[in-house]
C-alpha cells in the first residue's frame, strides 16, 4: 500500500538503523574501510521518522547531515557500532545498512608505520570483526520481531542472499546489485531483489529515497498483518 501523506503507520515502534562505513585504524593516519556514503541507511532512517516511528541510527564516519527527527549516533569502528546497538535495544525493527569493514588490523599501532626504505612491505594481521546483524538475528534475548540486512554483491545476488538471510538469523534482505555496470556504488539509485523466507521480489532501479519509502511500506504492511 502506498502511503498516505500524514500517514504514521511506524507511530509507536523503536526502528534501529546503521549506516556508512567503519573505519578500523592501522596506525594514528591510517585505516581500513569500505566506500559507503551512508546515503541509504540515512534515507531509510529519515523514512521511518516520517513514518512515526522513533528512530535510533548509528552511523560510522559519513559526510552527509543527521537526518530530521532521528536519534543519531557517531562510530568509527564496527566494535564502536556493535556496542552502540547493543545499547540502543530494545528495538521492535532492526535494518543494518552500514557497510562494516569485514577485518580490523589485529593490532593497532600507536607509532605511525614507516616505509624501511628497502621497497619490503611490512606484515599487516587482520582479523575478523563482529557480525552486527548475525548479532540482533540471533539474539536470544532482544531479538528485534524484524530484522532487515543488505547484501552487496557483484555476482550471484540471489543465491549469496539468501546465504546469508540463513546464516545471520534475518527476516528480510534487501540485496543491492553493485556490479561496475550498474553504477550504483557511491550514487544515488540502487536495484533491490528483496530475499525474505518466501521469495525473491525483484524491485525497479529507484533512488535511495524510493528505496527507503518501499521499505517503510513493506514494513508497515507487516506491522498490519501480525495486528501491531
Ligand atoms: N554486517 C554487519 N556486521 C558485519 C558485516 C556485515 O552487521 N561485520 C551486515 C551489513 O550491514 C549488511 C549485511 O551484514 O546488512 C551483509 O553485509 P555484507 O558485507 O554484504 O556481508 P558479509 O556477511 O560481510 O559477507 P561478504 O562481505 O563476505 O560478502
Ligand atoms: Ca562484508
Amino acid at each position: 500500500a502506498i502511503l498516505k501523506p500524514g500517514a504514521r503507520p511506524l507511530a509507536g515502534h523503536h526502528v534501529l538503523v546503521t549506516s556508512g562505513p567503519t573505519h578500523e585504524p592501522i596506525d594514528p593516519v591510517r585505516y581500513i574501510a569500505n566506500r559507503s556514503s551512508g546515503k541509504q541507511g540515512h534515507a531509510i532512517a529519515a523514512a521511518a521518522a516520517r513514518a512515526g516511528a522513533r528512530v535510533t541510527l548509528v552511523s560510522g564516519p559519513v559526510a552527509i547531515p543527521d537526518p530530521p527527527g532521528v536519534t543519531t549516533v557517531h562510530v568509527e569502528t564496527a566494535r564502536q557500532m556493535l556496542e552502540a546497538v547493543e545499547a540502543a535495544l530494545p528495538a521492535d525493527i532492526a535494518i543494518m545498512a552500514a557497510a562494516v569493514a569485514d577485518w580490523r588490523a589485529a593490532e593497532e599501532l600507536d607509532a605511525k608505520l614507516k616505509k624501511d626504505g628497502t621497497g619490503a612491505v611490512a606484515p599487516l594481521p587482520l582479523v575478523q570483526n563482529p557480525d552486527i546483524l548475525a548479532t540482533l538475528g540471533r539474539h536470544h534475548t532482544l531479538r528485534p520481531d524484524l530484522v532487515i540486512g543488505f547484501a552487496a554483491e557483484t555476482n550471484d545476488l540471489k543465491a549469496h542472499a539468501e546465504a546469508k538471510l540463513r546464516s545471520k538469523g534475518a527476516d528480510w534482505i534487501l540485496a543491492n546489485d553493485v556490479s561496475p555496470e550498474t553504477g550504483v556504488m557511491g550514487g544515488d539509485d540502487n536495484t533491490i531483489h528483496l530475499v525474505t523466507t518466501s521469495g525473491v521480489e525483484p524491485w525497479p532501479k529507484m533512488t535511495k529515497t524510493e528505496v527507503a519509502a518501499r521499505l517503510v511500506e513493506r514494513i508497515a504492511d507487516r506491522l498490519g498483518k501480525s495486528g501491531s
